[in-house]
């Protein structure tokens, strides 16, 4: 079969709300931070499949398990029964989760985990509002869409769960307060007073979604005190606060959990993406109260906690433990941050670099006064990567998504980022043509 038949074939069968294409790449093998396509052509994956394969593409000790463990049990369910595989991964769970005395149910997506979410903080406060953040992605089922502050046309179209309200999220580039580092007074603060002075009751509200680092809005890292100010406010009214570590979470911003940048413990952590190492299963981790308020079956599903998926889980988990991945992350992702730096001197399309570990957005401008985003030279660097081998994608329209596996190897991380030089040269010298804004989607 060939790439362009394939592509016709899936345009007759999927519904375009299925799918978000950035290139026509039909993989066909992947190892570590490599895939080939049906071709045999080689590419280098800087999107970890949208940030699941922080120990690589099928890693061997994902792989060994999953073998050994469908030989023996595929699935008998743990809603009714005790197989022990999501014994030992909600086990580790409560281990590496800085959240003391926590419980654990699984799920099947990062947006089921935060629908989870949603059910447990409103069971156990007995409130119905929900606070989010402008920009933030919570996923795609009703209750994750219903607080996510990025995509509204869905909303628009189907409706939405009531009671939810907005604030604005630190970002310290385009300060939605007009200030800068020098100037700042946290005014994104003290609106949150202000939203609970003039809009909302606060003794009415559940609990205060978040993602530590803002990842699809286009990778927002929060200033050093900011989740702790917001802790002390939330505490004051007894409201939870609930980390969304789908995209962060598992090491890769070089922490278990992104949170933990912050010195802040949360009430709830929700996972995903990562945790099966390709396979589809989601935890919500939380203090046991609140974990205890839901009755049976209040949040669960039949192929919740299947013994595969949580094998798979339970290698990921070891694979980052004793290949000590939390350092390489950080070590990799300061290395890149330099160079990306070294990047932004040379080119002026480069507005900004940010990021913590190897979650990294480098942020496409128009002009740096203005810092009017770059959205046809987004599409053109990641038509041109993608033509030079390297798999890219964007975020916000314009912020490139840099989020290679954590186990990639230096030589190749290189290469990638030499490939990400090569595109962005190539689209500042008017080397890529108007047809790849056609080609490229993404959102
Ligand atoms: C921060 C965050 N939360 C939730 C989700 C939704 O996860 P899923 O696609 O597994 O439902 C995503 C996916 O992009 C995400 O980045």
């Amino acid at each position: 079969m060939k790439v362009d038949e394939i592509i016709e074939r899936y345009n007759k069968v999927f519904c375009k709300a299925a799918r978000v294409t950035y290139a026509p790449i039909v993989g066909v093998r992947a190892k570590n931070a490599k895939v080939w396509d049906i071709e045999g052509k080689e590419y280098i994956d800087f999107l970890s499949d949208a940030a699941v394969q922080n120990v690589g593409h099928n890693n061997d000790r994902v792989v060994k398990a999953i073998i050994e463990q469908t030989e023996k049990l595929i699935h008998f369910t743990f809603i009714y029964g005790f197989p022990v595989e999501p014994l030992l991964l909600a086990e580790k769970l409560i281990e590496i989760s800085p959240i003391k005395n926590a419980k654990v149910t699984f799920g099947l997506s990062g947006g089921h985990a935060n629908d989870g979410a949603i059910k447990f903080v409103r069971a156990y406060t007995k409130r119905r509002t929900l606070l989010s953040y402008l920009g933030s992605y919570f996923g795609p089922t009703y209750g994750a869409m219903s607080i996510t502050g990025l995509e509204f046309e869905v909303r628009a179209l189907v409706g939405e769960l009531s009671d939810v309200h907005y604030i604005p999220f630190p970002d310290c580039y385009r300060c939605p307060f007009g200030q800068t580092k020098e100037s700042c007074h946290f005014e994104c603060v003290e609106y949150i007073k202000k939203k609970f002075e003039y809009e909302v009751y606060a003794d009415g509200v559940a609990a205060l979604f978040a993602e530590a680092i803002q990842g699809d809005s286009g990778m927002i890292v929060p200033p050093e005190n900011y989740f702790k100010k917001v802790k002390r406010i939330l505490d004051e009214h007894g409201i939870l606060l609930v980390v969304d570590e789908i995209q962060t979470g598992l090491g890769r911003t070089g922490k278990w959990f992104a949170i933990e940048h912050f010195d802040v413990v949360p009430d709830i952590i929700t996972i995903a993406k990562p945790l099966g190492g390709g396979l589809p299963i989601s935890a919500v981790i939380g203090r046991e109260g609140i974990m205890e308020s839901l009755p049976p079956l209040g949040h669960t599903s039949t192929l919740s906690g299947n013994p595969v998926t949580c094998r798979a889980a339970l290698a990921v988990i070891e694979e980052i433990e004793e290949k000590d991945l939390l350092r390489r992350a950080e070590k990799l992702g300061n290395y890149t941050l330099k160079r990306l730096e070294k990047m932004k001197n040379d080119h002026e399309l480069i507005g900004d670099v940010r990021g913590k570990g190897l979650m990294i957005g480098v942020d496409l401008v128009k002009d740096r006064e203005t810092k009017e985003r770059a959205y046809d030279e987004a599409k053109k660097v990641v038509w041109r990567a993608y033509e030079l081998g390297l798999i890219l994608a964007f975020l916000h329209g314009n912020v490139l998504r840099i989020q290679p596996p954590l186990t990639i190897e230096k030589e190749v991380l290189d290469e990638g980022l030499d490939k990400l030089e090569q595109a962005i040269s190539d689209v500042e010298e008017g080397k890529v043509g108007d047809e790849a804004l056609k080609k490229v989607r993404g959102w």
